[in-house]
């Protein structure tokens, strides 16, 4: 008895040491510790023995339970853990792994400007206020003074649509009727940034879309002495003090009198060269008094109020202070260009 109750825990042990699944551990148990098992079997032999023998049989047969119990017991944590470390080997997260970079964003150099041209008007006390890309004809010509079939509407190529009267802006200039009827009538002062966009051959002077930001000051005793002053701290914040700027008498058919405003050319400061078209100035926006029809337009008398407008492009404002060659780069989406702005 005793050498079959040994036989069996021999075996018991060398077997468990194979298991290494769960289900495996599970046919083990029945195999040897079940009710139909091995262990069992043996049991039952021990009514079969000499009544003097039964008692230590008995002993016997316990002992090697309890062993078979204990193997069973070490094994199933032994596979537990075993999968748990497996579980987590295959689901590694290396928390010291160095992370992937960010990528930082950065401002458009368009958007730069903007927000520099903005910051300079905030400082004059101009608000900001924005009005449609797609325009009508009445705000786009017919309010701003140029009837329809005026030559003055070559001045700016147009993108028409399929609705008749409907077109994209070429400028940002029908934003001062939107302001003025906002306002009136009260006086007031605001930039109108946004996109505009014109029907013209693509070249490194010109690009299909790009920016303005119209500035219109309305009120009583508005001169342009008031004009001036602006455009100066303007010209100013943006190229420098030292930069000469120069009023040069112009034509807009919303504006009486017009001016053009040029900045001395930055680099043949002012002597001419190719740049400037041997001028020695270099052209950066377009102004005036608003015509007494436009601010009537707005809902203004012309009698009591007046005011000036002035528009201009971030693009070119840029082009001129960063020595850029071609406005093509602006929308181009080349980050070799973009990144140089970072
Ligand atoms: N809208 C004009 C253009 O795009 C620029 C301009 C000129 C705006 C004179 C003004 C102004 O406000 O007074 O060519």
């Amino acid at each position: 008895m005793l050498a079959q109750l040994q036989e069996l825990l021999d075996q018991g042990r060398a077997s468990a040491a194979a298991l290494t699944t769960a289900a495996q551990l599970d046919e083990w148990y029945s195999t040897y510790l079940g009710k139909k098992g091995a262990l069992t079997t043996v049991l039952r032999g021990i009514g079969s023995l000499p009544a003097e023998d039964r008692p230590q049989a008995g002993k016997d047969a316990n002992t090697v339970k309890v062993a078979l119990e204990e193997l069973y017991r070490a094994r199933s944590e032994a596979i537990e853990r075993e999968a748990l470390q497996a579980e987590l080997a295959s689901g590694a997260l290396d928390v010291f792994l160095p992370g992937r970079p960010a990528s930082l964003g950065m401002m458009h150099l368009s958007s730069q400007t903007l927000r520099e041209i903005t910051a300079v008007f905030s400082r004059m006390g101009f608000g900001v206020l924005r009005s449609p890309e797609v325009e009508d004809d009445n705000t786009n010509f017919q309010l701003l003074n140029i009837p329809p079939h005026h030559p003055a509407r070559d001045m700016w190529s147009t993108f028409y649509t399929d609705q008749p009267g409907l077109l994209l802006r070429p400028h940002t200039s029908p934003g001062q009727i939107y302001a003025m009827k906002k306002f009136a009538p009260e006086p007031f002062r605001v930039i109108l940034p946004g996109k505009c966009y014109r029907y013209e051959q693509v070249t490194s002077r010109s690009e299909m879309m790009f920016h303005q930001v119209e500035a219109i000051a309305v009120g009583e005793n508005i001169t342009m002495g008031d004009l001036k002053g602006v455009l100066t701290y303007f010209a100013r914040a943006m190229f420098g003090s030292e930069r000469k700027v120069r009023l040069r008498p112009s034509y807009f058919p919303f504006t009486e009198p017009s001016a053009e405003v040029d900045i001395e050319c930055y680099l043949c400061e002012g002597k001419g060269c190719p740049m400037c078209k041997h001028s020695g100035w270099l052209e950066i926006l377009g102004s005036g008094m608003i015509h007494p029809q436009v601010l009537r337009n707005g809902g203004y008398d012309p009698e009591r109020y007046s005011g000036f407008a002035l528009g201009m492009g971030p693009e070119r404002i840029a082009i001129l202070r960063h020595n850029i060659t071609d406005i093509r780069y602006f929308f181009g989406n080349d980050l070799r260009f973009l990144e140089q702005f970072a």
